[in-house]
């Protein structure tokens, strides 16, 4: 196993009708940001909840974080927030309002000349203003870890940043806020979930048993409860099953002494960047090419992968490995996720324009072997096509 520092300081407050905590969550006297997206709390009572919550305190609101937020929209949040001296935020909403929430959190108090620096040129954020969250919608993680991706509209690029101070002070996770999702968002939640697991899984093995059956964990059971859910969308047990193994695939306990790859979503972020398709599809795109392009170097976690969460154990390697990645890919589908480039109008020009950015950007050493160079990303996505 490999060295590691673990720390999460994230309180979470699980459950039906736990919104009301907020009440005690939020500091008494904080002048308040509320943040949300485009309205959905709106229609489901969690504003209602949230309001009520916050009855005793002084509020702003910032309405309209937009799937995959955008720095130019998050910019005006941070000046309102600034003018109006916020000094505590909570997010409402999905990934993207968590993830909006973290980038203001952070610019708010940014000491440099320009806060996008900390996506683009990846300087660290030194402080932020402290935030909770109410999570409406499980798959990215974001409510309990400290990582954010923020989209630059203007020039079509999609970064990450993450710091110490990004992780929220607490999170509500009330799976009964999930009733409302639409199914194709349930879809994207586990397969983004899924995914996430599987970056921090399928690499090459460190003698790291413990991680492996908690990430195995994780797998196993979003791909039971996934289907229920689409199948039984108001269903409390299995909403809430997949609400925590979403949260625990992403906040840091699988990743510890681990290897990690991420290959898989920093180039998905190229897709949504430039077509907008939906995060957790472009993952769906991106990983089976990927993980049949680095057979080889990934083989012996691939078969583990293949036996234990799917019961593949037939075969040669090579036709174990072939069923395992079709297994997942099955999976997707059967979320309704299309797992092909073509699928989504996107042809060879997108793949040149793609690594066009790239070597402008100077991308090099992605995946857990650092082994994966522009001309990689180049042959993943033609198989992806
Ligand atoms: O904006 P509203 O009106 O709230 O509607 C949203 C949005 O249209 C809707 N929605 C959310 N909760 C709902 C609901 N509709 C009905 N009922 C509810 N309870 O769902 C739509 C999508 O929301 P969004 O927040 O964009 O989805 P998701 O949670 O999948 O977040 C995606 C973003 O997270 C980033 C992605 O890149 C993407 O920008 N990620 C963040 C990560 C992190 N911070 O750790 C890791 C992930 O890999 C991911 O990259
Ligand atoms: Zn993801």
């Amino acid at each position: 196993m490999n060295n590691f520092q673990f720390y999460n300081p994230v309180k979470i407050i699980f459950g039906k009708g736990q919104i009301a905590a907020v009440a005690r969550e939020v500091p008494a006297n904080a002048r308040v940001m509320l943040t949300y997206g485009g309205g959905s709390i709106k229609k489901n009572g969690v504003y209602d909840q949230v309001m009520a919550a916050l009855k005793n305190h002084q509020v702003i609101e910032f309405q309209g974080i937009e799937p995959n937020p955008r720095y130019e929209t998050l910019m005006q949040a941070v000046s309102i927030a600034r003018r109006g001296q916020v000094d505590f935020i909570l997010a409402v909403g999905g990934g993207s309002v968590i993830d909006g929430t973290k980038f203001i959190a952070a610019a708010m108090l940014y000491d440099g000349d320009n806060p996008w620096d900390m996506l683009s040129k990846g300087i660290k954020a030194k402080k932020a203003v402290p935030f909770g969250t109410v999570l409406t919608l499980p798959g990215t993680g974001s409510e309990m870890n400290s990582g954010a991706v923020i989209t630059r509209a203007e020039t079509s690029e999609k970064f990450s940043f993450g710091s110490p101070f990004t992780f929220p002070q607490f999170s509500v996770l009330d799976p009964e806020t999930t009733f409302t999702l639409p199914l194709r968002q349930i879809s994207n939640g586990v397969a983004d979930a899924f995914t996430h697991v599987l970056e921090q899984y399928l690499t090459y093995p460190v003698n790291a048993p413990l991680q492996d059956r908690m990430a195995e964990a994780v797998l196993l059971t979003l791909k039971e409860e996934g289907p229920k859910a689409l199948d039984n969308p108001h269903d409390y047990d299995t909403m809430a099953n997949i609400m925590w193994s979403a949260t625990m695939a992403l906040n840091g306990v699988i990743r510890v002494g681990v290897p990690t790859d991420w290959a898989t979503h920093y180039i998905g972020h190229e897709l949504t960047a430039l077509h907008g398709i939906d995060h957790a599809r472009t993952l769906a795109i991106v990983l089976p090419s990927l993980l049949r392009y680095k057979q080889e170097t990934k083989k012996e976690k691939l078969l583990q992968y293949g036996e234990r969460v799917w019961g593949v154990t037939v075969g040669t390697d090579d036709e174990k490995i072939e069923a395992t990645i079709q297994a997942t890919i099955s999976f997707f589908e059967s979320l309704d996720i299309r797992t092909r480039l073509q699928d989504y109008d996107v042809d060879e020009a997108t793949i040149r324009t793609i690594v066009k950015r790239l070597q402008e950007r100077g991308t090099k050493n992605l995946g857990e072997r650092a082994d994966i160079q522009i001309e990689d990303i180049e042959k993943i996505l033609t198989r992806s096509l």
